[in-house]
């Protein structure tokens, strides 16, 4: 039996927003749809007749928005962007007093920060989510990241924690197993509440920039086993196999190893050697990066991930430079020394692993002091478990070292984290130096490296920099044996500063 109103309505059914959907109506939950082209709704709900919840298709925003029931929720999934504000702007007309409006996409939040701040003030309320897992995730259970008004997210609460994904309560593994019409029972559920208005929506884009690093620092331990010790991509495959039952355990790892293992269905070549060296990308890395530098807090290793697929897409200008700007000649390492080696590999891969999510976590930090929000820093760990793409064994030590110290300045500073990074760094240290040796790039392994040497530096050469700006720009400069908060100036002699030309 149907109920007179829906539980909640979604807007938006491309395959995210029908995947969504699909894994709310699954758990019981009734759910009105509409979109903006008619065709996809009725194609949509006739395809989908059995759910336990059920769908209700509706064919205008009017019918849509009386077919839910009061405080309404309303979740939206377009492009982020004008698409979510033009949608917004229709909605507002037809709402009641209350009524809660969902963003799933990808917004900016400084976007979802003006679109609650402006919902608050017209008396509904507004909240930015992120939604994590790509269509897979949507379907069978993502990692929610809610962020807004606290009271929004008291009402949505059931419905987000049921279609979460879900890990185990003892080991923080995820729970797979979910089928159309089945979703998995028990776990705890990957979501929680994030904080105020755009919250939600900046852990997403950390996540993402995460994720961008996560992806690049596999790529370039794939370019030294390849490049030094010339294995081929299925051997590859099965190291990758291996160190994903250890603590690089992650499905960024899995997958790698499974398409390391891909024959390429025309050629029948290793799938990964057809396949051209340029990588695209949507923006969130690129946010983060430059809130990195807006924010002026050091995340160079989730930078240069994304200047790595910057510089892999201009293909044709590498091609040619190919030609004309030589390098070392690659020596290949002998194979007494190759299980040694991949060993190195794995530690290089797992301490840049451990910078760049201290660099991501650091993010956070310092957006939490700039908008006044509060994050629990081990939860958020807690909800990239499962549903996200950088689900990954690891996050469980960040829970963990959050719950030693919920104040930590630095994932490195945690016992765990130093004492891995103190085991492991010789051979990090050993793996760069070979790559440097040989001419082969690594950005994300060396600009980890550097951000560790130079977080862990009492004194840094700034000394030297601030004395040039001085000299040429009078900005004055802070002494070693006086008080920090006093500012000094040397009158340079003008005889050595430059002369500048008449
Ligand atoms: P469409 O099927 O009518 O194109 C992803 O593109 C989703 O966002 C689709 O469901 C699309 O609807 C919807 N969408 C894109 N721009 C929109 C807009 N300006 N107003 C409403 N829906 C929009």
């Amino acid at each position: 039996m149907s109920k007179t109103h829906s539980d909640i309505g979604l807007i938006g059914l491309a395959v995210m927003g029908q995947n969504l959907a699909l894994n709310i109506a699954d758990h019981g939950f009734q759910i009105s749809v509409y979109n903006r082209t008619v065709e996809k709704t009725e194609k949509f709900v006739a395809e989908n007749p059995n759910t336990p919840g059920g769908l209700v298709g509706t064919k205008t925003l009017e019918e849509f928005v009386q077919s839910i029931a009061l405080p309404r929720k309303i979740v939206i999934l377009v492009q982020a962007g004008k698409a979510t504000d033009a949608v917004i702007d229709g909605l507002l007309p037809l709402l009641a007093p209350n009524d809660i409006v969902i963003d799933g996409g990808n917004a900016l939040w400084t976007d979802t920060i003006r679109r609650e701040k402006a919902l608050k003030e017209k008396g509904f309320r507004f909240i930015g989510s992120g939604v994590s897992g790509g269509e897979e995730g949507a379907r069978f259970g993502p990692s929610l990241m809610p962020g807004g008004d606290k009271s929004s997210w008291d009402e949505l609460k059931p419905i987000w924690t049921a279609i979460a994904a879900k890990v185990d309560k003892k080991t923080g593994k995820p729970i797979a197993g979910a089928k159309p019409g089945k979703p998995v029972k028990g776990g705890v559920p990957c979501t929680t509440y994030i904080g105020e208005n755009g919250a939600g929506h900046y852990v997403k884009m950390v996540h993402n920039g995460i994720e961008y690093g996560d992806m690049q620092m596999i790529c370039e331990a794939y370019s030294l086993m390849s490049g030094l010790l010339g294995l081929k991509p299925a051997e590859m495959g099965e190291i990758f196999s291996t160190w994903n039952k250890g603590s690089l355990d992650s499905f960024l790892i899995e997958i790698t190893a499974d398409i390391l293992k891909q024959k390429d269905p025309v050629t029948k070549k290793p799938f990964v050697d057809i396949v051209l060296d340029t990588a695209g990308q949507k923006g969130t890395g690129k946010w983060t990066s430059v809130n990195a530098l807006d924010m002026g807090v050091p995340a160079p290793t989730v930078a240069e991930s994304v200047f790595a697929r910057c510089l892999s897409a201009i293909k044709d200008e590498r091609v040619a430079a190919s030609k004309v700007l030589k390098g070392p000649k690659i020596k290949k390492v002998s194979p007494a020394k190759k299980k040694a080696l991949i060993a190195a590999i794995h530690d290089a891969l797992y301490c840049s692993k451990i910078c760049s999510y201290a660099q991501g976590f650091q993010l956070m930090r310092t957006a939490q002091g700039e908008y006044g929000w509060k994050l629990n820093f081990g939860q958020i760990a807690q909800i990239f478990r499962g549903g996200c793409i950088i689900r990954a064994a690891f996050l469980q030590k960040i829970t963990e070292a959050y719950a030693r110290n919920p104040k930590l300045a630095n994932l490195l500073l945690d016992q765990y984290f130093n004492k891995t990074i103190q085991k492991a760094q010789t051979n990090w240290r050993k793996v760069i130096s070979l790559a440097v040796e040989n001419g082969i790039s690594v950005p994300t392994f060396s600009s980890a490296l550097s951000y560790y040497d130079g977080y862990r530096s009492a004194r840094l050469p700034a000394n030297l920099l601030q004395a040039q700006r001085d000299y040429f720009g009078a900005h004055t400069y802070e002494r070693v044996d006086t008080k920090r908060g006093k500012f000094f100036h040397i009158d340079w002699p003008e005889a050595s500063r430059p002369q500048l030309e008449a």
